[in-house]
């Protein structure tokens, strides 16, 4: 039914406007568990009772298909759908959350605009960012600053860009040029000049490279100043200090260039979160406009919560060193209602150090396409040294049980306990799949306990990410494997004929055998069969090989298939050789120590 009291108000350009604002992916993605299979988005259908994945949402032309139900539509369709309201009502639900002001709302707002109760501290700093920056750009102390800000390879656009100012180097400069334009109130409210003991107001910040912190509407609210010539010897002065708590300033839950990030968050539906000012600019000079960073203090739940009405994908890019993987394992926790990725810096650099040793470039591959998911970012950084004790490996595994069952698509927890298995020579796939499944049921019954079953089922879920492609390197190849199968009959044919060839990953020797019988598989064959071997036929799919083939690269994937048997082989047997020797039974080692032995020259 249409709102005729509406259409008066939103006209179509407005609603093609709000619908291009969003992505149809995050929006579904917050009511459905999307899992990425090819170049779309599968979940279950909220419309229809399944346990099969059929409904997907494709991505470049933002629409949904459930091909269990038949339902489709867009962005719109699915909020009339899924909270049954009408077309109107679904168009506002999507203006709000893409920050779309209505005409409904605005109707009647020629009202002259109420001056905001701290509109002084606001203008002082407004004005107090103008004169260090004028001090920066236009004077002779200020060109020795920014010899300094040009040697770490800041430009003048740059240095306009982000407003970047010098605070001059004694007494109370700025003091005297705000002292006639604001009251004295204000002064001493703005946290930007101190009371010495003999009552003479000076500059709170000397000899600093000064940067403007903004809040969401742009507003200079605080800054942060760097020092930029040899530090005193006194040994406690900080490398950068930030004004204090004011009435316009809450350390808390503002985040660093978030006001000029925001339009490219709304594009891209993601923001990468940094440690540093100078980080954050890096990224500007490689190209990427949506990075903020906290200031000087570990992430807090209201920077969450701040961060989250802008963007449900955090990018964290913390520095690479020890510090920088520690506070990402404890912002990992702040943010686990979002969905976020990681990027590893080397070398122990921060993204402005990698700047300065790469090319901007370098950065942007680094940021873009190198992210890794939270579970693979922990299974790095909970790695114990000493993998190869056995009671470190039982720690490990189950500490990363938990974190794994959390995952809420099947595919990627398959990969990861892949991936876990990989780095634990004493367990099997099996075995950690069981540890996951044990404490999937654990953590269920808690919540259930916790919350009562009625809010456990209503939860919401999480977006999952899509998977790095960090599939164990025989899986890898037996995917290439069949994706060629899959696409040519030829290729199906020559290994028709090879009697004795099977593929060692079950779902895909499944998936193998039903190709061989029908020439294809089908829908209808995929529904039928277990969630695992569905999830295995779209994880083969995603793998998007260049068209042509040849034989030489089939003889170098089954090579590495080969290599990868022996090397399963061997860890099974070493395990056996383990387990003997443990029992005193030396006779056995010994058998299976000649075997791995004679495997090793195999392998060589
Ligand atoms: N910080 C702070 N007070 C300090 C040190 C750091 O508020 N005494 C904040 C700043 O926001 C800084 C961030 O913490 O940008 C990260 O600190 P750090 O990694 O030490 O500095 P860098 O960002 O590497 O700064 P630079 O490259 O200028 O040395
Ligand atoms: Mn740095």
């Amino acid at each position: 039914m249409i709102n005729w009291r509406y259409c008066l108000l939103i006209d179509k350009e407005t609603i093609s406007e709000i619908k291009n604002s969003v992505n149809i992916v995050d929006v579904i993605g917050e009511t459905v568990a999307l899992t990425k299979a090819g170049r779309n988005f599968l979940g279950l259908c909220p419309f229809h009772g399944e346990k099969t994945p059929s409904f997907n949402v494709v991505e470049d032309k933002q629409f949904y298909h459930c091909f269990g139900c038949g339902k489709s539509g867009d962005v719109f369709k699915f909020i009339e759908d899924y909270r049954g309201v009408s077309f109107m009502d679904a168009v506002q639900v999507i203006a709000e959350r893409a920050g779309i002001p209505l005409a409904a709302e605005n109707a009647g707002s020629d009202r002259p605009r109420q001056q905001h109760p701290h509109q002084a501290l606001y203008d002082i700093h407004t004005e107090a960012a103008k004169f260090y920056h004028a001090v920066l750009m236009t004077t002779k102390m200020g060109e020795q600053a920014r010899d300094y800000l040009y040697q770490r390879g800041l430009t003048d656009e740059v240095l306009k860009h982000f407003q970047i100012g010098l605070a001059p180097s004694e007494g109370n400069y700025l003091h005297q040029s705000m002292a006639g334009k604001f009251d004295e109130n204000t002064i001493m409210n703005s946290g930007l000049f101190n009371l010495a003991e003999n009552n003479l107001v000076y500059d709170a910040f000397q000899n600093r490279i000064m940067f403007p912190l903004t809040n969401d509407s742009g507003q200079v609210v605080a800054f942060s100043g760097r020092i930029w010539q040899e530090a005193p010897a006194d040994g406690h002065t900080a490398k950068y200090k930030n004004s204090r708590a004011t009435a316009i300033f809450n350390k808390s839950y503002e985040l660093y260039h978030l006001d000029r990030a925001k339009p490219v968050i709304k594009k891209s539906h993601e923001v990468y979160l940094m440690e540093g000012f100078m980080d954050v600019i890096a990224a500007y000079r490689a190209g990427i406009e949506n990075a903020v960073a906290s200031m000087g203090t570990a992430l807090t739940p209201e920077h969450v919560q701040h961060l989250s009405k802008y963007s449900k994908k955090i990018i964290l890019s913390y520095d690479g060193d020890k510090a920088g993987q520690a506070a990402t394992a404890k912002a990992l926790d702040e943010l686990r209602d979002l969905s976020v990725e990681i990027v590893r810096f080397p070398d122990n650099l921060d993204p402005d150090e990698f700047l300065a040793k790469h090319s901007p470039e370098d950065l942007q591959h680094l940021l873009t396409k190198t992210r890794i998911s939270n579970v693979e970012f922990l299974l790095h950084y909970l790695k114990p040294d000493n993998i190869e004790n056995l009671q470190a490996q039982i720690d490990f595994l189950e500490k990363m049980a938990p974190i794994i069952a959390k995952t809420k698509s099947i595919t990627a927890q398959q990969s990861y306990i892949y991936m876990l298995t990989d780095l634990l020579s004493y367990f099997e796939f099996q075995q950690v799949e069981q540890a996951v499944n044990n404490s999937r049921l654990d953590g269920r019954r808690e919540r259930q306990e916790e919350q009562g079953y009625q809010s456990y089922q209503q939860a919401p879920a999480v977006v999952e990410q899509p998977l790095s492609k960090q599939l164990s390197p025989l899986i890898r190849a037996e995917n290439h494997l069949l994706y060629r199968m899959v696409h040519s009959p030829l290729i199906l044919n020559q290994y028709r004929l090879r009697e004795d060839f099977a593929f060692a990953t079950e779902e895909l020797q499944t998936l193998y055998t039903i190709l061989l019988s029908n020439g294809e598989v089908t829908p209808q064959d995929l529904s039928q069969l277990p969630d695992s071997v569905q999830h295995a036929w779209y994880y083969m799919l995603e793998a998007n090989l260049p068209e042509e083939s040849s034989d030489e690269e089939l003889r170098e994937v089954e090579e590495t298939r080969e290599k990868e048997l022996l090397r399963k082989d061997n860890q099974l047997i070493s395990k056996k050789l383990r387990e003997h020797y443990h029992n005193g039974n030396t006779d056995a080692a010994l058998l299976d120590l000649q075997q791995i032995i004679e495997q090793k020259r195999r392998m060589e």
